[in-house]
C-alpha cells in the first residue's frame, strides 16, 4: 500500500493506512451491456486522472458494476497505470447474504467479477436479520483466507454502531471494523450531530455516499449559496459541496461520474479544500444549517 502525497486530503482508517478523501462511487453502472464500453473507458479515465478509491457492491447492476470495475482495473493494471498497491477497491455484501456461508459464496463472487484475490474492504452494505456476531465473524474468516482486507459497514447509526462495537474483534484497530458508510451530503447533514463526532472519537472515517446529492448539489441547480461561494472562488458548486464536507475531517466523499468532464471537475474539489475560509463556511451552514438534534439516518 502506497501512501498518497502528504498535500492531498486524506482520511486514515484505524490501524495508520491512509487514503485519498476521494473515492468513486459506482452506483448505476453496469446495469445493461450497451453501456458497458463506457463505463470502463470512464473508469479507465478515472485512473489516469488519479482517483485511486473505487467504490462498489454486488447489488449494482447485480455484479454488473463490479464487473465494469474489474474490466476496468484489469486493463490499467496490465498497461501500468497503476499498480495493485496504488488502489483501494471496496465492495459491499447483501445483508440476505451476512451469513457464515453466504458471505464465503458471496465474497468468491465478487473477487471473480472483480478480477481480484483480495477485496480491500469488504461492507455490510445494511443491517438485516442475520445476527451481527455472525456477520462479523464471517467477515474474520473472509480475512483470514485472504480474500478481504478489511471490512465495515454501511447504513448503521450510532445504536448499530454501539452494538457492533460490543462484539469481540469489531473494535480491533487492524483487523476490526475499518468505516461506515452513511448518506452525508451538505444538504443532508444529520451525521454531525452524533455520528461523526462518535466514528471521530474512534478513529473511523466516515464515507460520504450521495455527497453531491444525486446530482442536486451541481451546476446551475444547485443553491444559490452554493453558487455564490463557488464562483467567488472560480469554482463550481459541487467543488464547493464536497470540500466542505472533507474540511470536517475523517470523512472521505464517494460522488459517482461516469462522465470524463465531470471526473475531472469532482478530483480538483481536492485542491479547493483549504481555500474555503470563515466567511465561506457561514455562508454555507446558513443555507445548510448544522443539526442542533438528533435526526433519523438517511438513506436511499
Ligand atoms: N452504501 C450505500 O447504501 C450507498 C447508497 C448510495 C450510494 N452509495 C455509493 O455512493 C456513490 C455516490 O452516490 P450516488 O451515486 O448515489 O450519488 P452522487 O455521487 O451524489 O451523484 C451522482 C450523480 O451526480 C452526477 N455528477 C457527478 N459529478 C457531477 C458534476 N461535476 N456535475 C454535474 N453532475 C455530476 C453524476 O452524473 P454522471 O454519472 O453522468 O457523471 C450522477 O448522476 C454511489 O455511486 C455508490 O458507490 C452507497
Amino acid at each position: 500500500m502506497r501512501t498518497p502525497p502528504d498535500a492531498m486530503p486524506q482520511v486514515v482508517f484505524p490501524g495508520g493506512e491512509r487514503w485519498p478523501a476521494l473515492g468513486l462511487g459506482t452506483w448505476r453502472m453496469g446495469e445493461t451491456r450497451t453501456a458497458r464500453g463506457a463505463e470502463v473507458a470512464a473508469l479507465r479515465a478515472a485512473l489516469d486522472i488519479g482517483w485511486r478509491v473505487i467504490d462498489t457492491a454486488e447489488m449494482y447492476g447485480e455484479g454488473g458494476a463490479e464487473e465494469v470495475v474489474g474490466e476496468a482495473l484489469a486493463g490499467a493494471l496490465a498497461s501500468g497505470t497503476v499498480a495493485r498497491d496504488d488502489v483501494f477497491v471496496v465492495s459491499k455484501v447483501y445483508p440476505h447474504h451476512a451469513s457464515r456461508a453466504g458471505l464465503l459464496a458471496a465474497c468468491e463472487r465478487s473477487r471473480r467479477r472483480l478480477r481480484l484475490d483480495t477485496i480491500d474492504l469488504y461492507l455490510l452494505h445494511w443491517r438485516g436479520s442475520v445476527p451481527l456476531a455472525e456477520t462479523v465473524a464471517g467477515l474474520a474468516e473472509l480475512q483470514r483466507r485472504g480474500w478481504i482486507r478489511r471490512w465495515g459497514v454501511s447504513n448503521f447509526d450510532v445504536d448499530d454502531m454501539e452494538e457492533l462495537f460490543a462484539l469481540r474483534g469489531a473494535a480491533d484497530a487492524n483487523l476490526g471494523c475499518a468505516t461506515n458508510q452513511v448518506y452525508y451530503s451538505l444538504a443532508t447533514r444529520g451525521v454531525e450531530f452524533d455520528l461523526l463526532p462518535w466514528m471521530r472519537e474512534r478513529g473511523l472515517p466516515l464515507m460520504a455516499y450521495c455527497p453531491i446529492g444525486q446530482g442536486a448539489l451541481a451546476g446551475a441547480k444547485a443553491p444559490p449559496a452554493l453558487r455564490n461561494v463557488a464562483a467567488r472562488h472560480g469554482a463550481t458548486p459541487v467543488q464547493v459541496a464536497l470540500a466542505a464536507l472533507l474540511a470536517e475531517g475523517g470523512v472521505m466523499a464517494i460522488p459517482k461520474a461516469a462522465r470524463e468532464t465531470h471526473l475531472r471537475e469532482n478530483w480538483q474539489a481536492l485542491a479547493l479544500g483549504g481555500a474555503l475560509d470563515a466567511d465561506d463556511r457561514a455562508a454555507l451552514d446558513r443555507a445548510f444549517p448544522r443539526p442542533e438534534r438528533k435526526q433519523p439516518l438517511a438513506m436511499t
